[in-house]
């Protein structure tokens, strides 16, 4: 199966799609609401309500104006405005249904939550077919996860070293534990298909204290780039106070001061990844989507910097740095999970 371009098998991309939906609980008497906007993932809408129909279900495709380029999904994670944002219309028909698969990326949004709370299941999809299908999700990883984001839910101190000279310590217990494994058949649970295997938290709002460093072949996004030359984060009480190193530092510091925005500079999620079929040089070849892939490979730790909507915060600040490390260790309460890279917490 290839991109969309010339050699897209459709009949096995739909195929692809029930399965995905048959993870997801869909079947006989649900719901299930395809959400895009303008042209952008036509075919993938057109895949999910045929494998939807297949699987019985009654699907409903519904199609928002644009209201900014959302075919680039570095704008969307830059905060450019959302087609469901205020659209209440779309909101209240939403909430009637089951499932919505969400092709626009949803997630921040403050309509998600409404969402939600309705009860619905959320699946994004936006990253290209041929991760779909590689980076399909299974029941294994879905345990996986579960069993780590016990780990973190129980913890009180979440700590990130490295070689590099990261030392950072977050205060735990504020916010949830986000899972994701790529499907989701639990009532008002959001998930991404793709994740492979990823979980997070935030530190409390005032509880993160230390340095980062991000170490050559580190990843920033949305700059979609791997570090050159180091990167130190100074962090004090939850908030960046200073970036410093050579170009990639210059990049970073650009790119957060355009937003004019004091609230960029909170720390936001902190986390780990676990699957090893997700490829860390992916980046490098990324072409559509938000790069899931190099966010979630086994052994990143991955922390954020901006909004913590994803969470229940309350921050919305539009300018958003994800930033997956290599060869980091992180400790939950003093205890190992990984280690230079490797997980090393019981399965
Ligand atoms: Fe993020």
């Amino acid at each position: 199966m290839s991109n969309g371009g010339g050699g897209y098998d459709e009949a096995a991309f739909v195929d692809l799609c029930k399965r995905e939906l048959e993870l997801c609980g869909v079947g006989i008497g649900q719901t299930v609401a395809v959400l895009r906007s303008g042209d952008v993932r036509e075919h993938y809408a057109r895949a999910f309500v045929c494998a939807g129909r297949l699987l019985g279900a009654t699907v409903v495709e519904m199609n928002l104006p644009p209201a900014s380029d959302n075919s680039d999904a570095r704008a969307i994670l830059a905060g450019a405005a959302q087609p469901l944002s205020g659209n209440r219309l779309a909101v209240e028909a939403l909430k009637c249904a089951d499932v919505i698969i969400d092709l626009m990326f949803i997630l921040y949004t403050h309509e998600v939550h409404e969402l939600q709370e309705a009860g619905a299941r959320i699946l994004s999809c936006i990253e290209p077919v041929d991760a779909l299908a590689r980076l399909f999700p299974t029941e294994e990883m879905r345990a996986k996860v579960e069993k780590a984001a016990e780990l973190l839910a129980g913890a009180r101190k979440l700590q990130v070293t490295s070689k590099a000279g990261t030392d950072v310590t977050y205060q735990l217990g504020a916010y949830p534990v986000v899972m994701q494994y790529g499907y989701t058949d639990t009532p008002g649970r959001w998930d991404h298909w793709p994740s492979g295997g990823f979980l997070y938290t935030s530190g409390s709002d005032d509880g993160v204290d230390g340095t980062i460093v991000l170490d050559v072949g580190d990843i920033v996004f949305p700059l979609n780039s791997y570090v050159r030359s180091p990167v130190e984060f100074t962090i004090r009480s939850g908030r960046v106070t200073r970036v410093s190193g050579g170009l990639d530092a210059d990049l970073v510091n650009d790119y957060m001061t355009g937003f004019e925005d004091p609230r960029a500079y909170a720390i936001s999620h902190i986390g780990w990844g676990l699957e090893k079929r997700a490829r860390w040089s992916s980046v490098a070849m990324l072409k559509d989507g938000i790069g899931m892939e190099a966010r979630c490979f086994y052994g990143s730790v991955l922390w954020s910097t901006g909004p913590n909507l994803e969470v229940g915060g309350t921050n919305d600040t539009p300018c958003h740095l994800d930033m997956p490390m290599r060869g980091c260790s992180l400790f939950l309460d003093g205890a190992p999970v990984v280690v230079d890279g490797e997980v090393v917490a019981p399965e």
